[in-house]
């Protein structure tokens, strides 16, 4: 029997807004390192639009087979075979100028979340860039009611998960030597967060 791609939704949605915004900053990216890549669809979309970049999906070993549908049908010479990564767990050895992660820190631990920055410490170049997609709170308020009643049904489903306050993350990344360059609004109340060192 074929398996069939699993698919979210909202990836479709926001694909388009993404690229647009991403595409300055990693077009001249060699190597992008995409954190919690789900289905492998933003990869996919986004991989075509930037044919100098390779860019590197990676997931819990769970959601590599998914992954995996989505590259073999793309068959793009600049997307190789996801990587097993839990940013929990040991890093690759490989070096990035670029990492991306979308909707991942509301869904990990805070704990998570600082270990994703101290590993993504170990994989950056010294000349690099980091893009966070996401709902974002500001100095602890939410910036709609969609966001707090999702928030809400994100702490039901598991009491570690929740919205992140942009100023926690942005102390993360300072940490690691990252300075803010730019905080895109985008559709839906989400936000698209660039740092670079
Ligand atoms: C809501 S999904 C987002 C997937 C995709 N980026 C998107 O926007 O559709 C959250 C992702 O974070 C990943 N994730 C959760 N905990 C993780 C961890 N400890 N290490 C790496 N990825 C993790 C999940 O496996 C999942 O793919």
């Amino acid at each position: 029997m074929t398996e069939s791609k699993p698919f979210a939704p909202h990836c479709e949605r926001n694909k388009e807004p993404i690229l647009a915004v991403l595409r300055p900053y990693f077009e001249h990216c060699r190597r992008v390192l995409e954190i919690g890549s789900g289905t492998g669809q933003h990869a996919v979309f986004c991989a075509p639009a930037l044919p100098n970049t390779v860019w590197q999906t990676s997931d819990l070993e769970e959601n590599l087979p998914g992954i995996r549908l989505w590259l073999e049908e793309a068959a793009l010479p600049n997307l190789p075979p996801p990587l097993a990564l839990d940013v929990t767990g040991e890093w690759p050895k490989q070096r990035f100028d670029a990492v991306f992660t979308a909707n991942s820190l509301h869904i990990m631990p805070w704990t998570a979340v600082e270990r994703l920055f101290a590993g993504i410490e170990t994989v950056l170049e010294r000349e690099a860039t980091l893009a966070v997609y996401g709902p974002f709170n500001y100095h602890g308020a939410y910036t709609s009611d969609s966001n707090r009643e999702f928030d809400a049904w994100l702490k039901q489903r598991s009491a570690l998960s929740a919205i992140r306050d942009f100023e926690a993350v942005d102390a993360l990344a300072s940490g690691i030597g990252l300075q803010l360059v730019n905080d895109h609004a985008m559709p839906a109340n989400n936000r698209l967060i660039v740092w670079r060192r």
